[in-house]
């Protein structure tokens, strides 16, 4: 395969599918034989943003992080996937400015559909109004006006939503199986 350096910054609420979807597109990569990273919010909040909290400060910080890391590699012709939250279109807006090839996927789900999936138990907590500033229930959550990509969990199987990742990027000129 031949690929370009780029990022492609998925976004969306918690448990939308950002981290699956993203590990299947980095699994394929990887297989394939791009040179690939995947940076995930939930991972980095472990270490490259450990101690960052959920406030608009916070969660600026880490993504501007992200976006970092993601322009080095991407400049240097790796594939930087990064799967976070990232509630913020002018944050979002200030990586995609710094970043040549700047891939957005925005994972859509409908807030009823992600409270009753509630795979970690947090939605049940926040709603509960156990969890200050959490996405989409206490905290706001502004989607991209007009994304590179769009997928809908609710609607599409992971591998459709998969499917329509390749062919954009096909499309765009990024990624190309022989
Ligand atoms: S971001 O807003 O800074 O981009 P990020 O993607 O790194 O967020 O982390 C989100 C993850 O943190 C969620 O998937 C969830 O597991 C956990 N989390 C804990 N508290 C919150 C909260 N208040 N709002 C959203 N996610 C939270």
């Amino acid at each position: 395969m031949t690929h370009k350096g780029c990022t492609l910054w998925f976004t969306g609420l918690s448990g939308a599918g950002k981290s699956t979807l993203s590990e299947r597109i980095f699994d394929k990569l990887k297989k394939s034989g791009a040179k690939v990273e995947l940076l995930d919010g939930d991972e980095v909040r472990m270490h490259l943003s450990k101690g960052l909290g959920f406030s608009k400060e916070d969660r600026d910080t880490n993504v501007h992080r992200l976006g970092f890391v993601s322009q080095l590699l991407s400049r240097n012709g790796v594939i930087s996937i990064v799967a976070a939250i990232s509630p913020y279109r002018e944050t979002r807006d200030q990586v995609r400015a710094k970043i040549e090839n700047f891939v957005e996927i925005y994972v859509h789900c409908p807030i009823e559909v992600l409270a009753s999936r509630d795979v970690k138990g947090l939605y049940k907590r926040a709603l509960a109004g156990e969890i200050a500033n959490f996405t989409g229930v206490s905290d706001p959550y502004e989607a991209p006006l007009n994304p590179e990509i769009n997928v809908d969990s609710s609607t599409e199987t992971l591998a459709e939503s998969e499917a329509r990742v390749w062919v954009r990027l096909a499309e765009m000129g990024l990624v190309r199986f022989d």
